[in-house]
């Protein structure tokens, strides 16, 4: 067994609204735990990313579930290494809408053009997830305790 993270970027489809991103959500919350995988998920009204960290077994067996589900398609794997440490290690699954993001930190990643997840190397996807969790570890305090639900 070996710890990993994998982070990918999908397209929401028509049968993805607000109440079925609550929905993932909450089933991310109580699934999560018990297969000791942690992460983040941000969401933009068109695309989702997402990290999900934990023994590798794990990550895979969900990452096949959710490439499966029908409220997002085109999933699109950006990064799939062996880690040291989880970053998101205090988040069963930290929620993040795109509009949280600043713009200092897209455009970073945007290069002169508009910022574009299906775009990213696998250094910036990485860099990127990692930039979030240092920038938004106020915001995302009050969703600690979720992973303990
Ligand atoms: C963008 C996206 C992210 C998801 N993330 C997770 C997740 O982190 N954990 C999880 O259990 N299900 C996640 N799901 C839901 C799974 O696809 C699937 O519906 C769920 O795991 C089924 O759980 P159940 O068998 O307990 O109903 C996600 C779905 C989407 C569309």
């Amino acid at each position: 067994m070996s710890l990993v993270r994998l982070i990918y970027v999908s397209r929401m489809t028509e049968a993805c609204d607000t109440a079925a991103i609550q929905d993932i959500l909450k089933v991310s919350r109580r699934n999560n735990p018990a297969r000791d995988i942690t992460g983040m998920l941000c969401y933009d009204p068109k695309y989702f990313m997402q990290c999900l960290e934990g023994p590798n077994n794990a990550v895979n067996d969900l990452y096949r579930d959710i490439a499966r589900d029908i409220r997002h398609t085109q999933v699109t794997l950006l990064d799939y290494q062996e880690i040291e440490e989880r970053a998101f290690g205090q988040w069963s699954m930290a929620f993040l809408r795109g509009d949280d993001l600043d713009t200092g930190l897209l455009r970073k990643f945007g290069g002169r053009g508009k910022f574009d997840p299906f775009m990213l190397s696998p250094g910036q996807a990485r860099e990127l997830v990692i930039d979030i969790v240092n920038q938004k570890r106020e915001q995302l305090k009050d969703q600690i305790e979720s992973r303990d639900r």
